[in-house]
C-alpha cells in the first residue's frame, strides 16, 4: 500500500485508551503516523505509549519552543495526507464546527487542507443533543468524514449511541479515505458466507463458511473506490466501511439478490459457499419425533439449488465474473474442470484440507485458475492480501474490456 501520512488528533474522552491500538493498525497498514493531543487527552492515554507506537514525537502544546523548532504547527498541518480525530468529544466537534483555534489540535484542524475523518465518542445524550446534531451536520456539510459512533454500553453507565468505532473500523475508513481509487466509478457485487436452507421452523442445512474471504473481497473493493454490494449469508461479521450489505439466508434468496444487482455491475465475485441442495420441502411447523413411530427418523428429500455462478457467467452483457472453489483433493485439476463447466473468467481455488487456510481462518492459500489452463499459485497470505491480489487481476480484466 502507498506510504501515506496520517495526523492523529486525540481528544479527552475515555475512548482514548483505544488509540494505541488504532496507531498500531494504522502503522500496520503502512501509514506514517504523528499524534497530537488536546490537554485533557493525556489524562486518558499515555503520550509515551503513543510516541513509542507511532515512532514520532507527540505534541500537545501550540506554543512549544522546542518542538516548533522541529516542525512548526503549520508545517504539521501541511504534512498530513489525512487528519483523523479519534476520539472526538462533543467539545472538539463544537470547536471544529465554529472554527475555533484555541489549542494545537483545533489550530491544526483549521490550518490543514487535508481531508478530515472524525470518530466521535461521548455520552448518548450528548450525541443526541441538538447542539451536537447541528455541529455534526455543519461539519458533514463541509465534507468532514465520520466513522461511528456505534451503539452499546457506554463508559458513563448509559447504553446507546456514543461508543467510538473500533480501531479496525477507523483504520478501514482511513484506507477508504486515502484509497488508490483504482476501482472508482465501478460497481461490483460480492457474495460471502454460507447459505442456510431451512428444513422446518427451527432446523436448517448449512455449511462451515465464515464469510471472512468474501467480506475481505468486499472491503478491498470499497477501499479502491468501487461501489460495492455485498450479498451476505447468515453470520456475525461487521459490514466493511463503504459497503452496501444485503442479508440473505437461502441460495434462492442469494440468487434473487445477485440477479437484481447484476445488470448494473462491472464485476461479480462469488465467494459465497452456496448450498448445492436444499430440502425439497420446508415443514410449516417443527418436525416432531413424537409424530413418528418409535425409533423412526424422517427421510430427508433434497433438490438441487440453481448454480448462480454458472447462470451469471452465461448472461449476455455481463461484466467480469469470478468464482471460488473449495476443494480437498486434486485441487487444481478439479478447479480447472469447474472453471470450464461454470464459464467464469477466473476461479480462485483453495485447498480446504489445510488447517491454516480456508474456512474461518484469517489466512488463505489460493491459486488463480484461468481459462486455457494457466495457474498462479499464491503463497499463504492474509485474506485481505488475497483480496488485493484478486482485485489487481480483475482490474486488468476490466481494463481490457473483458
Ligand atoms: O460447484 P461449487 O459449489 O464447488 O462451486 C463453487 C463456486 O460456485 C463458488 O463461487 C460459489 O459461490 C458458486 N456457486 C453458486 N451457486 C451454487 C453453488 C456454488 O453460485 N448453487
Amino acid at each position: 500500500m502507498d506510504h501515506r501520512r496520517v495526523l492523529l488528533a486525540v481528544s479527552g474522552g475515555i475512548a482514548a485508551y483505544k488509540v494505541p491500538e488504532l496507531v498500531r493498525a494504522l502503522r500496520a497498514d503502512g501509514h506514517e503516523v504523528r499524534c497530537v493531543l488536546t490537554r485533557s487527552a493525556a489524562e486518558f492515554v499515555s503520550p509515551l505509549a503513543l510516541q513509542t507506537l507511532s515512532g514520532s514525537r507527540v505534541r500537545a502544546e501550540l506554543f512549544d519552543a522546542e518542538q516548533e523548532g522541529e516542525i512548526d504547527h503549520i508545517a504539521l498541518a501541511d504534512w498530513a495526507d489525512l487528519v483523523v480525530v479519534a476520539p472526538a468529544t462533543a467539545h472538539v466537534l463544537a470547536r471544529m464546527a465554529h472554527g475555533l483555534a484555541d489549542d494545537l489540535v483545533t489550530t491544526l484542524l483549521l490550518a490543514t487542507r487535508a481531508p478530515v475523518l472524525v470518530a466521535p465518542a461521548m455520552n448518548v445524550n450528548m450525541w443526541a443533543h441538538p447542539a451536537t446534531r447541528a455541529n455534526v451536520e455543519s461539519l458533514r456539510g463541509r465534507g468532514v468524514l465520520f466513522v461511528g459512533p456505534a451503539s452499546g454500553p457506554l463508559a458513563c453507565g448509559w447504553e446507546g449511541e456514543g461508543r467510538m468505532a473500533e480501531p479496525a473500523e477507523i483504520a478501514a475508513s482511513v484506507r477508504l479515505a486515502l484509497g488508490p481509487a483504482s476501482l472508482a466509478g465501478r460497481r461490483v457485487v460480492v457474495t460471502a458466507g454460507g447459505t442456510r436452507e431451512p428444513l422446518d421452523t427451527v432446523r436448517a442445512l448449512t455449511n462451515r463458511s465464515s464469510g471472512k474471504m468474501g467480506f475481505a473481497v468486499a472491503a478491498e473493493a470499497a477501499r479502491r473506490g468501487a461501489e460495492v454490494v455485498l450479498v451476505a449469508g447468515p453470520g456475525g461479521l461487521a459490514t466493511p466501511a463503504g459497503v452496501r450489505r444485503l442479508d440473505v439466508e437461502t441460495a434462492l434468496e442469494m440468487r434473487e439478490a445477485v440477479f437484481a444487482e447484476l445488470p448494473r455491475a462491472d464485476a461479480l465475485v462469488m465467494a459465497a459457499a452456496v448450498a448445492d441442495f436444499r430440502p425439497a420441502e420446508r415443514a410449516e411447523h417443527k418436525i416432531k419425533k413424537e409424530d413418528l413411530p418409535e425409533d423412526a427418523a424422517p427421510t430427508l428429500a433434497l433438490v438441487r439449488n440453481p448454480d448462480i455462478l454458472a447462470e451469471a457467467s452465461r448472461r449476455p452483457g455481463r461484466g467480469v465474473v469470478v468464482g471460488f472453489a473449495a476443494e480437498s483433493r486434486d485441487v487444481l485439476a478439479a478447479a480447472q474442470r469447474k472453471l470450464e463447466r461454470k464459464g467464469c473468467d477466473l476461479l480462485v481455488a483453495n485447498d480446504v484440507s489445510r488447517a491454516d487456510a480456508g474456512f474461518d481462518s484469517d489466512s488463505n492459500a489460493v491459486s488463480f485458475v484461468w481459462p486455457g489452463g494457466d495457474v498462479e499459485e499464491l503463497p499463504l497470505l492474509s485474506k485481505s492480501e488475497v483480496a488485493a491480489r484478486l482485485w489487481d487481476r480483475v482490474e486488468k480484466l476490466l481494463g481490457s474490456g473483458a
